[in-house]
């Protein structure tokens, strides 16, 4: 089969290239390379002979149209984006372009050269906004909703809330309205946070991979709000399962919405995961607070109830060997970080 994967060399896309390309399926990738440190994924994926790469920014339509042209795609992995909150209040014109207008060139180049081929886009939870207005509590340093004891599902009400909110949230509407409108193939995950090997952690996003990072190389570890945040996280084997499980029953999830993510019982604190890692990495880890970012959620637990009614998907991976894996991973790939 022939996949095309937009940020294929950040890292979910080169955890989607690498899965195919191990199938020997023809994986096409497109990336401009904005993330730093994804050149090191990209000299990996250019290791395998079924792998075609394009340096193209997905903003500009005419590029994006002429590598259509050349291809037949079972799936298009929509995964370039600009990905960081605090990047997005910087710069929310950049920001739209990339999300929005990236994705429309990508989703009109679907509908002109490719309307048979499979669409996944991936989206965030941060489309439901801070949720405010929902009754919180503290446990053990770490928050906690009163009243979603299993998570939130994708009934909760939308609230874009930062220009990476609304960039996200306005696309993933465009993807699925071209399900209805033009009866594309496409599908929406609603993902949480999301870890494993490939990852540059930085600060403003990846913050799993980041706190690990900057733990091993004895940095000092910047948390947003007071720490006592709360998410749940899945390992990118896991999202990339349901991806493939998506694409094999996809006449059942075409114009779907899912919510994704490790779920209530892969949660961790902030602050805890710090704990985790001192234990872990035996030694004292360096962190200092910085201010709240826009919209940032004091609880984000994903309800995954949907994806395993239809797809019979839930995390396999609990957390505790996730993070194994990913801290091995680091440690013998430390040096590409410094
Ligand atoms: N990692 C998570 O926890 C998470 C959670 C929710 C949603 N997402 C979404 O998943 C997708 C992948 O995220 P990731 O964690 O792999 O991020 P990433 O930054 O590692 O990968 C994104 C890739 O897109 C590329 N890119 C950025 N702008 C581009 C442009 N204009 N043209 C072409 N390529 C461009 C980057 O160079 C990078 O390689 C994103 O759409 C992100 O919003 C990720």
């Amino acid at each position: 089969m022939k996949v095309l994967v937009t940020g294929g060399c950040g890292f979910i896309g080169t955890n989607v290239c690498l899965f195919h390309l191990k199938h020997k399926d023809e994986v096409v990738c497109i990336d401009n390379l904005y993330r730093k440190g994804v050149e090191f994924n990209l000299k990996l994926l250019k290791n395998f002979s079924n792998f075609k790469f394009y340096k193209i920014d997905i903003r500009d339509k005419k590029k994006i149209e002429n590598v259509f042209k050349q291809y037949k795609f079972d799936i298009i992995y929509h995964l370039a984006a600009q990905v960081a909150v605090t990047l997005s209040v910087e710069n929310p014109v950049e920001d739209f372009e990339i999300n929005v207008l990236g994705t429309l060139n990508l989703l009109e180049a679907t509908r002109k050269y490719q309307p048979e081929s499979f669409f996944i886009f991936s989206s965030t939870n941060k489309v439901y906004g801070g949720m405010e207005n929902l009754k919180i509590k503290v446990k053990n340093e770490k928050y906690y909703l009163v009243d979603y004891p299993n998570g939130i599902d994708e009934n909760f009400n939308l609230d874009f809330h930062s220009p990476y909110g609304c960039s996200k949230g306005a696309a993933e509407q465009y993807v699925r309205d071209y399900a209805r409108i033009y009866n594309l193939k496409t599908i929406v995950f609603r993902q949480s946070c999301i870890y494993g090997p490939y990852q540059f952690g930085m600060v403003d996003q990846g913050w799993i991979a980041y706190f690990c990072i900057q733990a091993l190389l004895d940095k000092e570890i910047t948390i947003y709000g007071d720490g006592k945040q709360v998410r749940d996280v899945l390992y990118i084997d896991d999202l990339i399962k349901a991806y493939w499980l998506a694409y094999k029953n996809n006449k059942k999830v075409k114009g779907e919405i899912f919510n994704i993510g490790g779920g209530k019982n892969n949660t961790v604190g902030i602050l805890e995961f710090i704990k985790y890692l001192e234990k872990k990495l035996d030694k004292k880890i360096n962190y200092r607070f910085a201010p709240w970012r826009p919209g940032d959620q004091k609880y984000f637990v994903s309800d995954n109830k949907k994806l395993r009614k239809i797809l019979n998907w839930y995390p396999r991976i609990d957390l505790n060997s996730g993070f194994e894996k990913l801290l091995s991973w680091l440690k013998t790939h430390i040096k590409y970080f410094i």
